[in-house]
């Protein structure tokens, strides 16, 4: 071994242990598994990092591709900065929602075809302001991919609901759908004309959304027994419904009986009190009566006798 071949080791040594660190300055979180109804969206949930710090927008290109497929090669992409290499069957169908200079490559899929399951690969490249071009001598990128579970036809909403309801009492119905395109939400619908409809979305975890309609109304004896049905309308075809029987009790009532029976006592006291009083009246009078015939009596007797 020369004096060059010598140098030459440390510095090859060195030169693969820097190109193995900087092969691993990118990392990208995506959503492995995710569910996907047929005609609907679904969003992608994406992030990624670089030990380098945030880069400019301007200096990064982004593409989702299919797996073991290059993101070179035009018909390999379901997503590109550049519109001319997304394969035709997908031109149109999908936009990044993240902000890449955010880390975030959030990939939106729209009207989505019963064969879109991927899986799909999401590869970031850093590009020279100068031209645009990639670097492809110092070209990193990450590889990192989704599987899409499609889902041909629409989840029923879930109806969750008291019971019973009394007469009077506020009746309070949710209706809930799981799905994964927030972007394009359910539409969520009553058969119920009201006023008293809350609508709350959240996010429950990777991607899975949660689109909830809360319905009050005031129970009537009416409603006893009649259906009350959600339809969670995903798009134009996928519609689906769920029904619940509603179930008022009536609050029993006795003042068809009370009023009646108070009023009648009412009169008969009165007219008892009054019976007394007239009663006591008359007594008085005709002992008073009696007194005065048995005056005048005394005195007509007197009168014969003389
Ligand atoms: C990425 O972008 C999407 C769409 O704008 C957003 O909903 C999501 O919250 C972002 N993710 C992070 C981690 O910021």
């Amino acid at each position: 071994m020369d004096k060059k071949t010598k140098v030459m080791i440390p510095c090859l040594l060195l030169a693969a242990i820097c190109s193995s660190v900087f092969s691993d300055i990118w990392k990208a979180t995506v959503v492995r598994n995710i569910d996907a109804l047929v005609e609907s969206c679904v969003v992608i949930p994406c992030s990624f990092s670089h030990t380098g710090g945030n880069l400019p927008t301007s200096r990064l290109r982004a593409m989702w591709h299919y797996k073991d497929r290059s993101p070179d090669t035009k018909g390999n992409n379901i997503y590109h900065d550049d519109p001319t290499m997304i394969l035709d069957n997908f031109k149109g169908r999908t936009r990044m929602l993240g902000h890449l200079g955010q880390n975030n490559c959030t990939l939106e899929i729209t009207d989505v075809k019963n064969h879109d399951n991927g899986p799909f690969c999401f590869r970031i490249e850093l590009v020279r302001t100068e031209d645009n071009e990639p670097t492809k001598d110092k070209f990193s990128f990450v590889e990192d991919c989704a599987e899409l579970n499609i889902i041909p036809s629409p989840p029923k909403p879930t109806l969750i609901h008291p019971k019973s309801v009394s007469q009077g009492e506020p009746y309070t119905v949710m209706c809930s759908v799981i799905h994964t395109c927030p972007t394009h939400v359910p539409e969520l619908t009553w058969n119920l004309k009201t006023s008293g409809v809350i609508l709350y979305q959240r996010e429950i975890h990777s991607g899975k959304m949660e689109t909830l309609s809360i319905l009050t109304f005031i129970a009537e004896v009416k409603d006893d027994n009649s259906e009350l049905t959600c339809t969670a309308e995903f798009s134009r075809q996928q519609k689906a419904s769920s029904t619940v029987r509603l179930s008022v009790t009536r609050i029993e009532n006795y003042n068809h009986i009370i009023i009646p029976s108070a009023v009648g006592i009412g009169i008969a006291l009165l007219f008892g009190i009054l019976c007394i009083f007239m009663a006591k009246k008359y007594k008085n009078r005709i002992a008073e009566l009696q007194n005065q015939d048995g005056t005048m009596w005394n005195r007509l007797s007197r009168l014969s006798r003389r």
